[in-house]
């Protein structure tokens, strides 16, 4: 008999940290990894097996089919909005050949052990895409369905591995004489930007406000690459943790929809700034706007109704803007550069 798992790609990134200790910490199935860069050594113990490599190797998935019958796939291996923009073929390659990959992986473990495969799959508030920053002052609240008009790689990618997710959760060759029936319970939230405690992100656009932060408990001078009054929807990371779990475990039929939006909190850069220097007085923090990153921030929406994932999941952040710095962000981050 193959041992049941949750195989969690990316695991290394800015977001596995955090949900390999949740999900550990549940005690569900045991835990295999997959990233390029290996897992930090506090991770060692909660895993079961962390393999060393890309998504895209073919070896690899299937080296995991021989040994495991995986039962939910965290998909969270992606380049990020920024790198994305100087290498668009390889972001297609590891965002969309590589999801691909893996929903047709989740499909043959489906058939083969013939239940469903959880598919939880990160999208992006950079699905969104509006043309100015007038109409992203009047849009206010963007809900799921609108201004989808991506105009990053990145944020094409991820719309379009939505849409992929939905074709094998729903109509998976629904041609076929003996149609095998999507086998992907295809789960997806549109995140906001994220800042965590513990990791840094890499590649992204939304980075301003985590490297503002880390920068500031490090002494180092941060000149941010957006004006001061730039506005995206933010989220610290155990509420982005926390949602991609309750997500995972709500009752298929309480969801009314496929990929929800979240949101906690969106501060303008100029607000971030003066929430960094509440917790670390001496942060040198200037203002330098890189002009073609702005127009991309520009161009995601000030906040997103996220109505649809508090009323089908009960979505609820613990931290609004001043909890996540005061109890969450400035305590731990002066611990880990303190050390
Ligand atoms: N944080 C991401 C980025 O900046 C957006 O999802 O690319």
């Amino acid at each position: 008999m193959r041992k049941s798992v949750t195989l969690i790609t990316g695991a290394s990134g800015e977001m596995g940290h955090g949900l390999i200790e949740r999900l550990a910490a549940n005690g569900g199935s045991p835990i295999i990894t997959i990233d390029l860069q290996p897992l930090e050594p506090s991770a060692h113990g909660m895993v079961e097996r962390e393999c060393v490599g890309s998504i895209l190797e073919e070896h690899l998935l299937e080296r995991i089919l021989a040994e495991y019958e995986v039962n939910a796939i965290y998909h969270l291996a992606a380049i990020l909005s920024t790198r994305a923009e100087f290498t668009p073929l390889t972001a297609h390659q590891v965002n969309v050949e590589g999801t691909l990959k893996l929903l047709d992986f989740a499909q043959a473990q489906g058939e083969s052990h013939g239940r469903h495969v959880l598919f939880m799959y990160p999208s992006s508030i950079a699905a969104y895409g509006l043309p100015d920053i007038a109409t992203k002052e009047r849009a206010g609240r963007v809900a799921e369905s609108d201004w989808t008009m991506p105009s990053t790689m990145y944020g094409c990618n991820k719309l379009y591995c939505e849409h992929l997710g939905r074709y094998y959760a729903g109509h998976y060759k629904q041609l076929a004489a003996d149609s095998p029936h999507g086998k992907v319970d295809f789960r997806s939230i549109r995140f906001p930007g994220l800042i965590s405690a513990f990791t840094v992100p890499s590649g992204g656009t939304s980075d301003f406000a985590p490297e503002m932060v880390h920068a500031a408990a490090k002494g180092a001078s941060y000149a941010c690459f957006v004006r001061p009054d730039t506005r995206i929807p933010f989220m610290a990371m155990p509420d982005a943790v926390d949602a991609l779990i309750n997500l995972a475990l709500a009752d298929r039929a309480a969801l009314t929809r496929l990929v929800y939006n979240i949101g906690a909190f969106n501060p303008s850069a100029a607000e971030i700034r003066d929430l960094v220097l509440g917790g670390f007085p001496d942060a040198d923090i200037t203002f330098a706007p890189d002009l073609k990153r702005q127009a991309i921030v520009d161009s995601w929406p000030a906040d997103v109704d996220d109505t649809a994932a508090r009323h089908d999941w009960g979505f609820a952040p613990r931290y609004d803007l001043d909890r996540a710095f005061a109890e969450y962000l400035v305590p731990n981050i002066r611990k880990r550069y303190s050390n």
